[in-house]
């Protein structure tokens, strides 16, 4: 999705814009009018918005991994931040779906049921869960690779339902770019991912197309769940140059088995999330998850103030750094170019 990329800097504006009006109005969300608060706060650009009544937030998150942990952390920070203290003026209920759809299905009901005032999804298959359990509780995902492909949104300017939220897409070409700089000459690209993800199976069809126009082979391995990453690594390491993985859910909960198996191999395992250079892949250009946290806190502010997600633009945050794990770059031999190294972060020191 080429245009999620451009829209970037035009949407920050306006929506910037968007939250210091709210920042004066109203925090009553649209679904409960019979609570509007007595007292209208004086509007003020700098007051935050004064919390009205205890709304209930029900936060569903896929599994744990480290880069949703990271968003979910920021994500709750940032809302005390903004006035929204958890156990003082509202309650947020987080629930872990175990990277199991029925689950997330379970938990995203219940929270329709008990009539949340807003659920917070916490990547793809969490948005998508909350997606069908609801079409009236205002839903604000974080982490979601290609909201539009994956069916939540109709685009990122008007999303069109009761569903908006924040995007972390990173680009697969990008990153087959930094691996022509640091490990060049590779024809043969493995890749591993849950088919069962749309955020995996989008980034993989960027690698797909890259691969047809440039005569790189790509080889796939899907997995349908965490437990057949070690043989599907395994398997795929007698079969290519070098290994990118997407953000997929799957992987990244079982990272540092992939990356043993791609190291002890020699195998460049190119990867979605600075985490998963963190938990032992060699390199990645991608996103910051406590910044994307923080957009995501935004967004709720403005939602909970009656904002309606179908008119509140989506965010993509912009993908800012490379991330290159040392120990892993010396296993495999490699030699980071100083024009990279400069502009990198370097984790595993
Ligand atoms: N983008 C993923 C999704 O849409 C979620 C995600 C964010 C992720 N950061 C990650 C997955 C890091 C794996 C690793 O579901």
């Amino acid at each position: 999705m080429k245009n999620l990329k451009k829209g970037i800097a035009a949407l920050l504006a306006v929506l910037m814009c968007v939250a210091l009006f709210a920042c004066g109005g109203k925090t009553t969300p649209s679904a409960s009018p019979s609570e509007t608060p007595s007292e209208s706060p004086s509007p003020s650009a700098s007051a935050p918005v004064e919390p009205a009544k205890n709304y209930k937030v029900g936060i569903i998150q896929i599994v744990e991994h480290p880069s949703l942990d990271e968003v979910r952390t920021s994500f709750i920070a940032e809302l005390a931040a903004k006035g929204f203290v958890d156990g003082q003026n509202i309650t947020i209920d987080y629930k872990n779906g175990q990277g199991d759809m029925t689950n997330l299905n379970t938990i995203a009901q219940g929270f329709a049921n008990d009539k949340y005032d807003i659920i917070v999804a916490i990547a793809t298959p969490s948005a998508q869960a909350a997606q069908a359990a609801t079409s009236e509780i205002p839903i604000v995902f974080s982490a979601v690779t290609d909201p539009v492909d994956a069916g939540l949104i109709d685009s990122l300017e008007k999303p069109g339902a009761n569903i908006t939220g924040t995007s972390d897409w990173i680009s697969a070409v990008d990153i087959i770019k930094l691996a022509n700089d640091l490990t060049p000459g590779f024809k043969t690209i493995g890749t591993i991912y849950n088919s069962g993800e749309a955020n995996s199976v989008s980034t993989v069809n960027d690698l797909k197309a890259y691969a047809a126009e440039n005569g790189l082979t790509i080889v796939e391995q899907p997995i349908t769940n965490t437990s057949e990453l070690q043989q599907a690594a395994q398997t795929l390491s007698n079969k290519c140059d070098i290994v990118f993985i997407p953000t997929d859910n799957a992987v990244a909960s079982a990272m540092p088995i992939a990356a043993e198996v791609f190291n002890a191999a020699k195998i460049p395992l190119y990867v979605g999330a600075d985490s998963m250079v963190t938990d032992g892949g060699f390199a990645s250009y991608g996103v910051n998850y406590t910044n994307l946290g923080k957009e995501t806190a935004a967004m709720v502010v403005d939602v909970l103030g009656g904002k309606a997600p179908a008119e509140l633009p989506a965010r993509a945050i912009p993908v800012t750094d490379i991330y290159i794990n040392s120990v892993t770059a010396a296993i495999l031999g490699v030699t980071i170019p100083e024009e990279i190294l400069n502009n990198a972060k370097i984790v595993g020191e």
